[in-house]
């Protein structure tokens, strides 16, 4: 459930009509609705009721300051990939005790400020990874706590881009090869071993795949205490999809509840690290319609949202709901191809849609939450939108629409 409805034929986020946003803040604007982002976090933080455990918000998701700033508040952990991520949270008011480090390409510049800060857990993806975080952390004296983020070789099911745990993907460290990776980082001076990690990819509409997972990550757990090295938590990554179309997945309640059967007696920690599923139904993308181009062939309605501001629809042929933010009709609905300004055939938001509307409408793009403003760019010199948080009858601008002269102002000519 999110908190965008219509009231009387007129879309609503939380008690403000999205066409006064857009009035006041011009379009295309990205719009969150906070009873939504916290009611999503408090699910999954629920789910895991008395069984210890620490959700670590995919920052990848939407980083916007707000956003993260919001689950600070609530006690929530990190997920970050980049040092990027960490000063973002960190600017947000979250607690680096809290942050897990995840990502195949860890810089040493990156590692040294992580453990500065002192950060919960680096994910290692590699062996060269451990050797380099060992040296790092020898350098400032210090011991880097660890989880090897294990491959588990199942198929999540989900689009090859966003599956992960699969053999021939680059993540991880195959499982059957993980029991001795940990022998040998148990033996390293400057390195301490907390945790393992797993996560087999995004958007899984089924629980089946993570349980797979997790049972192979326990056999692994048990393998290791026989070793002597003892696990102090399980973090089973992030993924659990939403529904954007039909998809059926399960809600977090559901997924959670699952995990704990298989968890029932285990003392570890459980870290979860959803993004999608807290933040992709909270927010929506809003967008005019400049003009209607119908063809022979096709018609489109051409909005003054890209690809730029919204890549999911061109970079995974990803559906997404459009709907108008005032039902009156415009006579009786077309299909509409939705596609935005920028030079390319792949700039679409959405796919004959039947709708009935005029220039100069407003439309919305649901579920766009999550992997919406965060993987925006500024192609074809565009300004990235501006993001606007509603907490109930209020509107927050959490970061202003992108000046022109900004796009190009660390740019410098030849002398
Ligand atoms: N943890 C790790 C290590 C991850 O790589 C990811 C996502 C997450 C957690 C969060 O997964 P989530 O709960 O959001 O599924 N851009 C794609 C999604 C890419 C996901 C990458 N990793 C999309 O728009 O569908």
């Amino acid at each position: 459930m999110d908190h965008f409805n219509y009231q009387n034929g007129e879309l609503y986020a939380e008690q403000v009509p999205v066409a006064t946003i857009a009035g006041q803040h011009g379009t295309p604007c990205y719009i969150y609705s906070r009873a939504t982002l916290e009611r999503h976090w408090q699910a999954f933080d629920q789910a895991l009721g008395d069984h210890p455990h620490l959700i670590c918000y995919a920052v990848k998701a939407n980083a916007n300051l707000a956003v993260l700033n919001l689950f600070a508040r609530l006690g929530s952990g990190f997920d970050i990939v980049s040092q990027g991520e960490l000063e973002r949270v960190l600017a947000a008011g979250g607690d680096p005790a809290k942050v897990v480090f995840s990502g195949v390409g860890k810089r040493a510049d990156e590692m040294r400020r992580a453990l500065e800060v002192g950060i919960h857990c680096f994910n290692v993806e590699s062996e060269s990874e451990l050797r380099r975080l060992n040296q790092i952390a020898a350098e400032l004296n210090l011991s880097a706590p660890v989880s090897l983020r294990v491959n588990p070789d199942v198929d999540a099911r989900t689009h090859p881009y966003i599956s992960t745990g699969l053999k021939e993907n680059k993540f991880g460290i195959g499982i059957d090869e993980a029991q001795d990776v940990y022998t040998r980082a148990a033996d390293l001076a400057h390195i301490t071993i907390v945790g393992i990690d797993c996560h087999i990819g995004s958007q899984l509409t089924e629980t089946e795949p993570f349980l797979d997972a997790l049972r192979r990550v326990l056999l692994l757990v048990d393998q290791l205490e026989q070793d002597g090295i003892p696990i102090e938590h399980l973090d089973l990554g992030g993924g659990l999809g939403i529904r954007y179309h039909e998809e059926t997945p399960p809600e977090p309640g559901d997924y959670a509840a699952a995990l704990r059967e298989l968890l029932a007696d285990r003392p570890q920690t459980i870290l979860l690290e959803p993004g999608r599923a807290i933040a992709g139904n909270a927010g929506i993308l809003v967008t005019q319609i400049e003009y209607l181009k119908p063809t022979p062939d096709k018609n489109f309605a051409i909005v003054d949202a890209a690809m730029n501001d919204l890549m999911r629809p061109a970079l995974y042929n990803a559906w997404q709901e459009i709907i108008p933010v005032n039902t009156e009709p415009h006579g009786d609905p077309r299909y509409y191809d939705v596609v935005g300004p920028v030079c390319e055939t792949g700039d679409f938001l959405g796919k004959d849609r039947a709708l009935s509307v005029a220039e100069g409408d407003l439309l919305a793009v649901r579920s766009s939450g999550a992997y919406g403003f965060s993987m925006s760019s500024n192609y074809n010199t565009r300004p990235r939108a501006a993001e606007i948080m509603v907490d109930g009858d209020q509107i927050h601008v959490v970061r202003e629409r992108e000046s022109l002269a900004g796009l190009y102002a660390g740019e410098a000519t030849l002398p």
